[in-house]
């Protein structure tokens, strides 16, 4: 993804982001689910349907996957332009209100919603976020879940300066949380997309307490 800014607090901003999205500004978009959650889904340890909410779900490709999977999927994103393409792709596969719904707020405000999932989804949000919010980020991830959830994710390991995306590394992943959650799969994808290739995690989380 190509350096988009360096200042931390623009991306507390929701017209930061909503600007990207209406001048088509989105190198982190993949056009597709990012692979490595397809072969997931289809793999023996794929988990079975239950509710899913997808943080900065961006344009809605993984919410279309879990949805056409069966799953009730729940994207949630800040930006107008996010959710109305989300909203847009559930329309489209007639899901919208079926099992696909949107919520357009910030994450970190979400209270309304504590304990209503078995899943959440991470893909290119924690990067996105400005770093000194990464500990409420994962308090955010343990309040929505139910005790016993998951929290699936897959996570963009970079070494850079500035952002988005912000760099973060595996043990930066583990601190965050290790106290609350069991690490079910911690794997390296073999099909992340090219210029994703050796930099991705894939992880399975479960919350213990
Ligand atoms: C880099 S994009 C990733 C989008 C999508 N997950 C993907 O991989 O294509 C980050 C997304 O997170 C959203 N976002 C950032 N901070 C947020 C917040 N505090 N609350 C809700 N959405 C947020 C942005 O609007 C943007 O759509």
């Amino acid at each position: 993804m190509p350096q988009l800014t360096s200042d931390t607090s623009r991306v507390e901003n929701i017209d930061f982001w909503e600007n990207l999205y209406r001048t088509n500004v989105t190198p982190w978009d993949l056009g597709q689910a990012a692979p490595p959650f397809r072969t997931f889904l289809d793999s023996p340890y794929a988990i079975p349907r239950g509710t899913i909410g997808v943080l900065g779900c961006g344009s809605g490709h993984e919410c279309l996957l879990f949805a056409e999977k069966g799953f009730e999927v729940v994207g949630i994103d800040f930006a107008p332009s996010a959710i109305a393409a989300t909203q847009k792709k559930f329309e489209d596969a007639g899901l919208f209100k079926k099992n696909g719904f949107v919520v357009q707020r910030d994450m970190f405000d979400l209270h309304h919603l504590y304990g209503r999932f078995d899943y959440i989804l991470e893909h290119t949000c924690f990067c996105a976020i400005d770093p000194s919010k990464r500990r409420t980020y994962s308090y955010t991830v343990k309040d929505l879940l139910k005790v016993g959830g998951k929290l699936v994710a897959l996570w963009w390991l970079l070494e850079k300066r500035g952002g988005p995306p912000f760099s973060t590394d595996q043990s930066e992943i583990f601190d965050l949380f290790k106290n609350d959650f069991r690490f079910d799969i911690i794997h390296r994808p073999n099909d992340s997309v090219a210029d994703r290739q050796n930099k991705e995690l894939f992880t399975v989380l479960t919350r213990m307490k």
